[in-house]
């Protein structure tokens, strides 16, 4: 039995970057995860060898059908999965080792086992070898993450039925890949296949895909996908999988009402995750959770629970790893006594397709919704030199300021590097300023982010690179 200030349960962005915090903030800090090695979903099967994967395949998508135009030619273009599979392997280690490194130097308990809240500042970790020990802290954040939801009378077989947990490690590339769900795991996973030779079919239950974002942006984005091959039945229902041998046999209900049929050789179930909190509270202790079950937190991240702190995706928000991180982070700092705080309005949603995805603040339509009048600015790749240049043309910049007092309400984007312009807005939102205040910033040239300053001086008609409206 050992006694610490903080317990931390479970090793994901979340519980690595608070135990971090609170041994700088001088909080002697333990943290358990069940896993061999730390990082969570996010590094170890999710955010990270999902993206180690898009690079790779989108380098086989470009010599096999953009190399031409850059006067490359590639005699055959093969493709080893095994090795592709152990280059991503390499990533995710490096970063999980870089873990248990930071851990280390930073003096934190780290405990592999199963670890259960069985009463307030009280701790039980049932280790891999089989012992059980008791850890005491007089506080606990629990950072236990989410797993993907199954949908009701579809089995998850995970060999024919699978969930991204397995479309991230498929060994060979499934002949034909039907995704349910057209959000940011089937666009990515999806992605990846379709470059390596899947045919690609979505059936997604709402009008269009990613739908956090603006028609405009999710039409643009569907256009391209289309064009990469990938095919999309929107407002339609999957109804039944029946797997048969190494094959599974879909229906579902389409758009008009009409029932379509697929046959496919991996079903990707994609339609969201839900929060992961299997045993990890003793039940007798009545831990609350909201109507969408999620724990029920204060601002302050406390739980109905004395010395309990939920954080990441098991709280209400969005499940994103940059969230749960701020989560942990501001909650480490209550516990410390300082004034910790997360901006849920600014947090960025990105997929990384190609091109890429990515949306703050307020779009057009959710400014509507909430009777904000707009003025938006947009700015096409087309007319950017750098895109030009990268031949990244395609996709554009949208930003959207209060019509009144040009205040930032937000941003999306659609184009190559979306990910790595967004901060940008994200620095202005948080300082609550103008669209005129990006537009008036120097930026590089060429760069990218010119697109981000031409959009913002088109909030006021005031583009150099394109026509006036
Ligand atoms: P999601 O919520 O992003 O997308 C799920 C999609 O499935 C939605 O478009 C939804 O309308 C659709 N759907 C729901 N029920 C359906 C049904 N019965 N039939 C057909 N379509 C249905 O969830 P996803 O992609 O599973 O991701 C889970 C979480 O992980 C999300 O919070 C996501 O933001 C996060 N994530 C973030 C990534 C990133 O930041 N790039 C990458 C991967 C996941």
């Amino acid at each position: 039995m050992a006694s610490f200030d903080l317990i931390v349960l479970g090793g994901g962005p979340a519980g690595y970057t608070g135990a971090i915090r609170a041994a700088q903030l001088g909080l002697n800090t333990a943290i358990i995860d069940k896993r061999e090695t730390l990082g969570g979903t996010c590094l170890n099967i999710g955010c990270i060898p999902s993206k180690a994967l898009l690079v790779s395949s989108e380098y086989v998508r470009f010599a096999q059908h953009q190399a031409d135009r850059h006067g490359l030619t590639f005699s055959g273009v093969s493709v080893d999965i095994t090795k592709m599979m152990k280059r991503k392997q390499t990533v995710v280690t490096q970063l999980t080792q870089g873990l248990e490194f930071l851990m280390k130097k930073n003096r934190i308990t780290r405990i592999k086992g199963t670890g259960q809240v069985v009463a307030p500042g009280r701790v039980i970790v049932n280790t891999a070898d089989g012992r059980s020990e008791e850890h005491t802290a007089p506080h606990i954040m629990l950072a236990t993450g989410s797993v993907p939801i199954a949908l009701p009378g579809i089995v998850i077989d995970h060999e024919t039925v699978v969930t991204s947990d397995e479309a991230i490690a498929f060994a060979d590339v499934p002949g034909e890949l039907l995704v349910i769900g057209a959000g940011a795991i089937g666009l990515e996973l999806g992605s990846v296949w379709s470059r390596l030779g899947s045919h690609v079919t979505f059936v997604e239950f709402l009008p269009r895909i990613a739908a956090f974002l603006d028609p405009d942006v999710s039409q643009a984005l569907h256009r391209a996908l289309e064009s990469e091959g990938m095919k999309f039945h929107t407002n339609s229902q999957v109804t039944e999988v029946k797997v048969s041998g190494k094959k599974a046999q879909v229906r579902a209900l389409g758009s008009d009402k009409k029932e379509l049929n697929f046959t496919a050789d991996k079903v990707l179930v994609a339609v969201g995750r839900q929060p992961y909190l299997e045993g990890a509270v003793a039940k007798d202790l009545g831990l609350e959770l909201t109507n969408r079950g999620r724990v029920t937190v204060d601002p302050q991240f406390r739980t109905n629970i004395a010395g309990l702190y939920a954080v990441g995706d098991i709280i209400e928000g969005p499940m994103l790893a940059h969230k749960a991180e701020e989560d942990a982070i501001a909650c480490v700092e209550v516990i410390a006594g300082k004034p910790g705080h997360v901006n849920y309005d600014h947090v960025p949603n990105i997929i990384y397709t190609n091109p890429e995805v990515v949306s703050v603040g307020l779009g057009e339509e959710s400014a509507r919704a909430r009777q904000i009048e707009t003025k938006v600015g947009k700015f096409p790749f087309a007319a950017n030199g750098r895109a030009l240049a990268n031949d990244q043309s395609t996709g554009f910049v949208k930003i959207i300021a209060e019509a009144k007092s040009d205040k930032l309400l937000g941003a999306q984007i659609i184009g190559g590097n979306a990910s790595e312009l967004i901060p940008e807005v994200v620095s202005v939102l948080e300082f609550g300023g103008s669209s005129e205040d990006i537009g008036r910033t120097v930026h590089g040239h060429p760069t990218l982010s010119e697109a981000v300053k031409e959009a913002a001086l088109a909030v006021e008609n005031k583009a150099f690179s394109i026509a006036p409206r």
